[in-house]
Protein backbone atom coordinates (compact mmCIF):
# COMPACT_ATOMS: atom_id res chain seq x y z
CA UNK A 1 0.00 0.00 0.00
CA UNK A 2 1.55 3.17 -0.84
CA UNK A 3 0.88 5.60 2.41
CA UNK A 4 3.72 6.35 3.36
CA UNK A 5 6.18 9.13 1.06
CA UNK A 6 7.60 6.78 -1.69
CA UNK A 7 7.53 3.73 1.32
CA UNK A 8 5.03 0.85 0.95
CA UNK A 9 3.81 -0.08 3.84
CA UNK A 10 1.97 -3.41 4.95
CA UNK A 11 -1.87 -3.37 6.23
CA UNK A 12 -0.39 -5.36 9.21
CA UNK A 13 2.38 -2.36 9.83
CA UNK A 14 -0.45 0.25 9.30
CA UNK A 15 -2.47 -1.52 11.91
CA UNK A 16 0.53 -1.23 14.51
CA UNK A 17 0.55 2.47 13.95
CA UNK A 18 -3.15 3.20 14.41
CA UNK A 19 -2.63 1.37 17.50
CA UNK A 20 0.30 3.33 18.97
CA UNK A 21 -1.05 6.72 17.71
CA UNK A 22 -4.67 5.67 19.48
CA UNK A 23 -2.94 4.88 22.49
CA UNK A 24 -0.70 8.22 22.57
CA UNK A 25 -3.94 10.03 22.15
CA UNK A 26 -5.38 8.46 24.59
CA UNK A 27 -2.58 9.06 27.24
CA UNK A 28 -3.22 12.89 27.19
CA UNK A 29 -6.77 12.82 27.29
CA UNK A 30 -6.95 13.54 30.58
CA UNK A 31 -5.29 16.89 29.97
CA UNK A 32 -8.08 18.53 28.15
CA UNK A 33 -11.29 19.75 29.00
CA UNK A 34 -14.69 19.91 26.67
CA UNK A 35 -16.04 23.13 25.19
CA UNK A 36 -19.17 24.46 27.38
CA UNK A 37 -19.51 27.80 26.04
CA UNK A 38 -21.75 26.32 23.49
CA UNK A 39 -23.89 24.38 26.43
CA UNK A 40 -24.98 21.33 24.35
CA UNK A 41 -21.14 20.98 23.79
CA UNK A 42 -20.73 20.21 27.71
CA UNK A 43 -22.95 16.91 27.00
CA UNK A 44 -19.38 15.61 25.34
CA UNK A 45 -17.85 12.41 26.14
CA UNK A 46 -14.12 13.75 27.01
CA UNK A 47 -12.73 10.03 27.40
CA UNK A 48 -13.95 9.73 23.61
CA UNK A 49 -11.30 9.17 20.72
CA UNK A 50 -11.61 7.86 16.90
CA UNK A 51 -9.28 8.25 14.31
CA UNK A 52 -9.90 7.62 10.93
CA UNK A 53 -7.45 7.33 7.93
CA UNK A 54 -8.77 7.63 4.71
CA UNK A 55 -6.36 6.18 1.82
CA UNK A 56 -5.41 7.15 -1.28
CA UNK A 57 -7.69 3.74 -2.84
CA UNK A 58 -10.75 5.10 -0.62
CA UNK A 59 -10.09 2.43 2.05
CA UNK A 60 -10.56 3.30 5.65
CA UNK A 61 -8.87 2.83 8.64
CA UNK A 62 -10.51 2.83 11.75
CA UNK A 63 -9.82 3.02 15.31
CA UNK A 64 -11.92 4.16 18.88
CA UNK A 65 -15.23 6.01 18.26
CA UNK A 66 -14.92 6.90 14.45
CA UNK A 67 -18.64 6.51 13.55
CA UNK A 68 -19.84 8.91 16.61
CA UNK A 69 -21.59 11.59 15.62
CA UNK A 70 -20.39 15.22 16.49
CA UNK A 71 -20.73 18.59 15.25
CA UNK A 72 -18.39 20.14 12.61
CA UNK A 73 -17.89 23.64 14.03
CA UNK A 74 -15.11 25.12 12.83
CA UNK A 75 -13.96 22.83 10.25
CA UNK A 76 -16.78 24.31 8.17
CA UNK A 77 -14.68 27.09 7.18
CA UNK A 78 -12.76 25.24 5.07
CA UNK A 79 -15.77 24.50 2.53
CA UNK A 80 -17.05 28.01 3.35
CA UNK A 81 -14.13 29.59 2.45
CA UNK A 82 -13.60 26.68 -0.95
CA UNK A 83 -17.41 27.62 -2.05
CA UNK A 84 -16.59 31.36 -1.81
CA UNK A 85 -13.50 31.04 -3.84
CA UNK A 86 -14.88 28.70 -6.30
CA UNK A 87 -18.44 31.52 -6.19
CA UNK A 88 -16.57 35.06 -5.56
CA UNK A 89 -13.04 34.14 -7.51
CA UNK A 90 -9.94 34.89 -4.93
CA UNK A 91 -9.17 38.69 -5.43
CA UNK A 92 -12.98 39.06 -4.64
CA UNK A 93 -12.80 37.04 -1.41
CA UNK A 94 -9.48 38.67 -0.16
CA UNK A 95 -10.69 42.05 -0.55
CA UNK A 96 -13.22 41.40 2.43
CA UNK A 97 -10.46 38.91 4.66
CA UNK A 98 -6.59 38.26 5.04
CA UNK A 99 -5.02 35.37 4.79
CA UNK A 100 -2.23 36.30 7.66
CA UNK A 101 -2.39 34.50 10.59
CA UNK A 102 -3.58 35.95 13.58
CA UNK A 103 -1.92 35.01 16.55
CA UNK A 104 -4.96 35.63 18.83
CA UNK A 105 -7.79 32.45 20.09
CA UNK A 106 -10.31 32.18 17.70
CA UNK A 107 -13.17 34.31 18.81
CA UNK A 108 -10.79 37.29 19.72
CA UNK A 109 -12.15 40.96 18.02
CA UNK A 110 -8.61 42.43 19.49
CA UNK A 111 -6.98 42.42 15.78
CA UNK A 112 -10.23 43.29 13.89
CA UNK A 113 -10.94 46.06 16.00
CA UNK A 114 -7.28 47.49 16.91
CA UNK A 115 -4.79 46.47 14.15
CA UNK A 116 -5.94 45.56 10.57
CA UNK A 117 -9.78 46.59 10.36
CA UNK A 118 -10.10 43.45 8.07
CA UNK A 119 -10.53 39.46 10.13
CA UNK A 120 -7.11 38.66 9.78
CA UNK A 121 -7.68 35.15 7.82
CA UNK A 122 -10.92 32.68 7.17
CA UNK A 123 -10.36 30.19 10.01
CA UNK A 124 -11.45 32.53 12.73
CA UNK A 125 -14.84 33.41 13.57
CA UNK A 126 -14.61 37.04 12.26
CA UNK A 127 -13.52 35.69 8.93
CA UNK A 128 -15.86 32.59 8.74
CA UNK A 129 -18.54 35.09 9.49
CA UNK A 130 -17.45 37.63 6.89
CA UNK A 131 -17.16 34.03 4.70
CA UNK A 132 -20.63 33.32 5.10
CA UNK A 133 -21.83 36.59 4.22
CA UNK A 134 -20.47 36.38 0.68
CA UNK A 135 -22.49 32.97 0.44
CA UNK A 136 -25.68 34.94 1.22
CA UNK A 137 -28.52 34.93 -1.50
CA UNK A 138 -25.57 32.88 -3.63
CA UNK A 139 -26.49 29.62 -2.11
CA UNK A 140 -29.26 28.17 0.04
CA UNK A 141 -28.17 26.49 3.41
CA UNK A 142 -29.58 23.03 1.71
CA UNK A 143 -27.20 23.71 -1.63
CA UNK A 144 -24.01 23.96 1.06
CA UNK A 145 -25.33 21.37 2.65
CA UNK A 146 -25.23 18.80 -0.38
CA UNK A 147 -20.84 20.00 -0.98
CA UNK A 148 -20.75 19.33 2.63
CA UNK A 149 -21.90 16.04 1.90
CA UNK A 150 -20.18 14.77 -1.33
CA UNK A 151 -16.65 16.61 0.35
CA UNK A 152 -17.22 14.71 2.98
CA UNK A 153 -18.92 11.02 1.48
CA UNK A 154 -21.38 11.36 4.11
CA UNK A 155 -24.92 11.54 2.38
CA UNK A 156 -26.77 11.14 5.38
CA UNK A 157 -25.29 14.85 7.14
CA UNK A 158 -27.96 16.51 8.82
CA UNK A 159 -27.59 19.75 11.23
CA UNK A 160 -27.95 19.00 15.18
CA UNK A 161 -30.54 21.04 16.28
CA UNK A 162 -29.76 20.94 19.76
CA UNK A 163 -26.51 21.98 19.48
CA UNK A 164 -27.55 24.66 16.95
CA UNK A 165 -30.13 26.10 18.90
CA UNK A 166 -27.46 25.94 21.91
CA UNK A 167 -25.30 28.22 19.89
CA UNK A 168 -27.98 30.64 18.97
CA UNK A 169 -28.85 31.31 22.44
CA UNK A 170 -25.80 31.68 23.41
CA UNK A 171 -24.18 33.92 20.41
CA UNK A 172 -23.34 37.48 22.26
CA UNK A 173 -19.48 36.80 21.32
CA UNK A 174 -20.15 36.08 17.37
CA UNK A 175 -22.56 38.76 17.66
CA UNK A 176 -20.46 41.35 18.90
CA UNK A 177 -17.86 40.63 16.43
CA UNK A 178 -20.42 40.22 13.33
CA UNK A 179 -22.15 43.63 14.18
CA UNK A 180 -18.64 45.48 14.06
CA UNK A 181 -17.92 43.97 11.02
CA UNK A 182 -21.28 45.68 9.68
CA UNK A 183 -19.81 49.08 11.04
CA UNK A 184 -16.57 48.62 9.09
CA UNK A 185 -18.20 47.98 6.03
CA UNK A 186 -17.29 44.16 5.73
CA UNK A 187 -20.53 42.91 6.22
CA UNK A 188 -23.64 44.24 4.54
CA UNK A 189 -26.90 44.45 6.41
CA UNK A 190 -27.83 40.95 6.30
CA UNK A 191 -26.19 40.22 9.88
CA UNK A 192 -28.67 38.08 11.54
CA UNK A 193 -28.85 36.08 8.32
CA UNK A 194 -25.07 35.36 8.22
CA UNK A 195 -24.99 34.42 11.70
CA UNK A 196 -27.62 32.25 11.28
CA UNK A 197 -26.16 30.05 8.18
CA UNK A 198 -22.58 30.85 10.23
CA UNK A 199 -23.79 28.70 13.13
CA UNK A 200 -26.32 26.10 10.37
CA UNK A 201 -22.64 25.37 8.77
CA UNK A 202 -21.11 24.68 12.76
CA UNK A 203 -24.10 22.53 13.60
CA UNK A 204 -23.26 19.74 10.59
CA UNK A 205 -22.69 16.70 12.08
CA UNK A 206 -20.25 14.88 11.20
CA UNK A 207 -17.64 11.70 11.99
CA UNK A 208 -13.92 10.73 12.35
CA UNK A 209 -14.74 8.67 8.58
CA UNK A 210 -16.39 11.55 7.36
CA UNK A 211 -13.75 14.29 8.18
CA UNK A 212 -11.05 11.56 6.87
CA UNK A 213 -13.14 11.48 3.44
CA UNK A 214 -12.74 15.16 3.43
CA UNK A 215 -9.17 14.91 4.02
CA UNK A 216 -8.95 13.14 1.06
CA UNK A 217 -10.98 15.11 -1.04
CA UNK A 218 -8.83 18.38 -0.33
CA UNK A 219 -5.40 15.73 -0.59
CA UNK A 220 -7.00 14.83 -4.52
CA UNK A 221 -7.43 18.55 -5.43
CA UNK A 222 -10.85 18.72 -4.86
CA UNK A 223 -11.50 15.15 -6.60
CA UNK A 224 -14.09 12.43 -5.21
CA UNK A 225 -13.43 8.65 -5.16
CA UNK A 226 -15.75 8.18 -8.34
CA UNK A 227 -13.71 11.11 -10.09
CA UNK A 228 -16.00 13.65 -9.59
CA UNK A 229 -14.51 17.26 -9.33
CA UNK A 230 -15.88 19.42 -6.10
CA UNK A 231 -13.77 22.26 -6.37
CA UNK A 232 -10.84 23.51 -8.47
CA UNK A 233 -7.38 22.47 -7.67
CA UNK A 234 -6.51 26.15 -7.41
CA UNK A 235 -8.93 26.55 -4.64
CA UNK A 236 -7.84 23.28 -2.36
CA UNK A 237 -4.43 24.82 -2.89
CA UNK A 238 -5.46 28.01 -0.94
CA UNK A 239 -7.36 26.27 1.41
CA UNK A 240 -4.44 23.86 2.30
CA UNK A 241 -2.29 26.71 2.58
CA UNK A 242 -4.50 28.87 4.97
CA UNK A 243 -4.79 25.36 7.03
CA UNK A 244 -0.98 24.71 7.45
CA UNK A 245 -0.75 28.85 8.63
CA UNK A 246 -3.90 29.37 10.53
CA UNK A 247 -6.06 25.85 10.73
CA UNK A 248 -5.05 25.63 14.10
CA UNK A 249 -5.18 29.62 15.87
CA UNK A 250 -2.58 30.37 17.68
CA UNK A 251 -0.97 27.12 17.86
CA UNK A 252 -0.51 26.74 13.78
CA UNK A 253 3.18 27.33 14.20
CA UNK A 254 3.93 24.91 16.52
CA UNK A 255 1.24 22.34 14.93
CA UNK A 256 2.95 23.07 10.95
CA UNK A 257 6.69 22.23 12.50
CA UNK A 258 5.90 19.00 14.29
CA UNK A 259 3.07 17.71 12.36
CA UNK A 260 3.70 19.49 8.92
CA UNK A 261 0.21 18.92 7.55
CA UNK A 262 -2.73 21.59 6.75
CA UNK A 263 -5.49 20.58 9.41
CA UNK A 264 -8.34 21.89 10.99
CA UNK A 265 -10.04 21.94 14.25
CA UNK A 266 -13.10 22.34 15.72
CA UNK A 267 -14.72 22.73 19.20
CA UNK A 268 -17.07 19.72 19.03
CA UNK A 269 -13.59 17.98 18.77
CA UNK A 270 -12.86 17.55 15.33
CA UNK A 271 -10.19 17.31 13.49
CA UNK A 272 -8.78 16.85 9.41
CA UNK A 273 -5.34 16.63 8.46
CA UNK A 274 -4.45 16.39 4.62
CA UNK A 275 -1.33 14.78 3.10
CA UNK A 276 -1.26 15.71 -0.26
CA UNK A 277 -2.08 13.28 -2.50
CA UNK A 278 -1.81 10.12 0.19
CA UNK A 279 -4.16 10.23 2.56
CA UNK A 280 -7.24 12.35 4.99
CA UNK A 281 -7.16 11.68 8.64
CA UNK A 282 -10.41 12.67 10.66
CA UNK A 283 -10.21 12.18 14.39
CA UNK A 284 -12.51 12.65 17.09
CA UNK A 285 -11.47 13.87 20.60
CA UNK A 286 -13.99 16.55 22.21
CA UNK A 287 -11.29 16.62 25.31
CA UNK A 288 -9.84 20.07 24.02
CA UNK A 289 -6.38 21.89 24.63
CA UNK A 290 -6.62 25.69 25.89
CA UNK A 291 -6.82 27.01 22.70
CA UNK A 292 -9.85 24.85 21.33
CA UNK A 293 -8.44 22.52 19.44
CA UNK A 294 -8.60 18.57 20.33
CA UNK A 295 -6.05 18.16 22.60
CA UNK A 296 -5.34 14.36 21.90
CA UNK A 297 -4.54 15.88 18.25
CA UNK A 298 -0.97 16.99 18.50
CA UNK A 299 0.51 13.48 19.65
CA UNK A 300 -1.83 11.60 17.13
CA UNK A 301 -0.54 13.50 14.05
CA UNK A 302 2.63 13.82 14.96
CA UNK A 303 3.40 10.58 15.90
CA UNK A 304 1.63 9.73 12.17
CA UNK A 305 3.30 12.04 10.12
CA UNK A 306 6.88 10.84 11.30
CA UNK A 307 5.60 7.14 10.81
CA UNK A 308 3.69 7.36 7.69
CA UNK A 309 6.71 10.09 6.44
CA UNK A 310 3.81 12.48 5.69
CA UNK A 311 5.54 15.63 6.58
CA UNK A 312 5.16 18.65 4.24
CA UNK A 313 9.00 19.28 4.35
O1 LIG B 1 -18.44 30.14 16.43
C1 LIG B 1 -18.04 29.37 17.31
O2 LIG B 1 -17.54 29.77 18.35
C2 LIG B 1 -18.20 27.88 17.06
N1 LIG B 1 -19.39 27.62 16.34
C3 LIG B 1 -17.03 27.34 16.30
C4 LIG B 1 -15.70 27.62 16.96
C5 LIG B 1 -14.70 26.55 16.76
O3 LIG B 1 -14.98 25.47 16.34
C6 LIG B 1 -13.31 26.87 17.20
N2 LIG B 1 -12.46 25.72 17.03
N3 LIG B 1 -11.71 25.05 17.48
Amino acid sequence: MGIANGKEISTKQLCDIMEEAYRRGKEVLPQGKVATYIPELGKADPGALGISLCARDGWHFNIGDTNRRFTIQSISKVISLALALELLGMDKVFERVDMEPSGEAFNSLIDLDLISNHPMNPMINSGAITVANMLLGKMSFEEIQDVFRKVCEDPEMESNEAVFRSEMQNLSRNRAIAYLLQSKGILDDRVEETLELYTRLCSLQVTAVSLASMGMTIAMDGKLGNGESVFTGRTMEICKTIMLTCGMYDRSGRFAVKVGLPTKSGVGGGLVSVADNHVGIGIYGPALDDKGNCVAGGPILEYLSRELQIHLF
